[in-house]
């Protein structure tokens, strides 16, 4: 195991690329494991983790969920819906009260962007960013970069394109700050309401088109629009949307290459992607979710070792 350092996981941003390589080595093993018939380890029997959920979530859930059961940790876990922090309890109050039974790390996903790192520097446990907001998602863009890694042999020198509500998106902004730190180029597409307005100083490039995008790209990464964070209406309707940004195989056909389609889901069929695409061969969005169990191992293994990630 390498010497890199990991305390918390708040974002890819403060990251290096030494840090993620270390994450894809850790998650090769555990991907081997997860493919034989043991499927466990006990590495962290002696670790509690409490999952703690403000919004809603499957896959990030249930990946960290099964992530934290594959390598023997206690775990619990706490949705805001059905617990005190309805009757005015704060978020550090809350996990202080958490933290007192004995628990060691904490995953949370927050609707506010930061909360994570508030959190951290206000209580004594590890924390991992399950997505804040707008901010950032990075076990998202962890398991995301693996996966283009698995089906490309490697993401320097990659074109990658994320499609759609990039202005709402913490995947986005993860997958940017990834991408980038692992060599690949990256283009961000969408109606000119969806993109923010300084976004090229993060370093990509911007399209309004989405047959100029993918026929530039090798991999196009396709987002949900967030109708759960919008408060006006960015776009005359989901059908002008779907028509000029919705991904159809009609439109994969006009080009002269094999793409590679991501998507973090959850998906709306018929509205960024068909459903003959999103089930297709050029798809990777199962094997992103079988990744993200992986990937999510590494990173809690690495953080039980009281190595630093950021
Ligand atoms: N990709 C993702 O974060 O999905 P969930 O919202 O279902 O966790």
């Amino acid at each position: 195991m390498s010497n890199v350092k990991f305390n918390h996981l708040l974002g890819i941003k403060g990251l290096s690329e030494s840090h993620i390589q270390t994450i894809f080595e850790t998650a090769d093993t555990f991907k081997g494991l997860l493919n034989s018939p043991v499927k466990k380890t006990p590495a962290l029997r002696d670790i509690t983790i409490a999952n703690l959920f403000f919004e809603n979530s499957t896959r990030t859930r249930v990946s960290f969920e099964l992530a934290e059961k594959r390598l023997g940790a206690d775990i619990v876990n706490f949705s805001s819906s059905s617990s005190s922090v309805k009757k005015g309890e704060t978020l550090i109050d809350t996990v202080n009260n958490i933290l007192s039974m004995k628990v060691d790390m904490i995953v949370m996903r927050h609707p506010a962007p930061g909360a994570c790192k508030f959190l951290a520097k206000h209580v004594d446990a590890q924390i991992v960013n399950a997505g804040d907001g707008t901010h950032e998602h990075p076990t998202q863009a962890l398991l995301d970069a693996y996966s283009i890694r698995e089906r490309m042999g490697d993401v320097a020198g990659k074109k990658v394109v994320i499609v759609g509500d990039i202005l709402h998106s913490r995947v986005a902004l993860s997958n940017i700050y990834a991408l980038q730190l692992l060599g690949a180029e990256v283009m961000v597409c969408g109606p000119v309401t969806l993109i923010p307005k300084n976004i090229q100083s993060l370093g990509v490039k911007v399209s309004n088109n989405l047959m100029e995008a993918l026929n530039w790209c090798d991999v196009a990464n396709m987002l949900r629009i967030q109708l759960e964070r919008q408060d006006q209406r960015y776009f005359p309707s989901l059908k002008e949307y779907s028509n000029l940004y919705g991904l159809t195989m009609d439109k994969l056909n006009m080009l002269n290459k094999e793409i590679c389609i991501m998507h973090p889901g959850p998906i709306n069929r018929g509205v960024e992607i068909s459903s003959d695409i999103a089930d297709s061969s050029h798809s990777i969005i199962l094997q992103q979710v079988e990744n993200g169990v992986a990937v999510r191992m590494a990173v809690l293994f690495l953080l039980a070792q009281g190595n630093k990630i950021n």
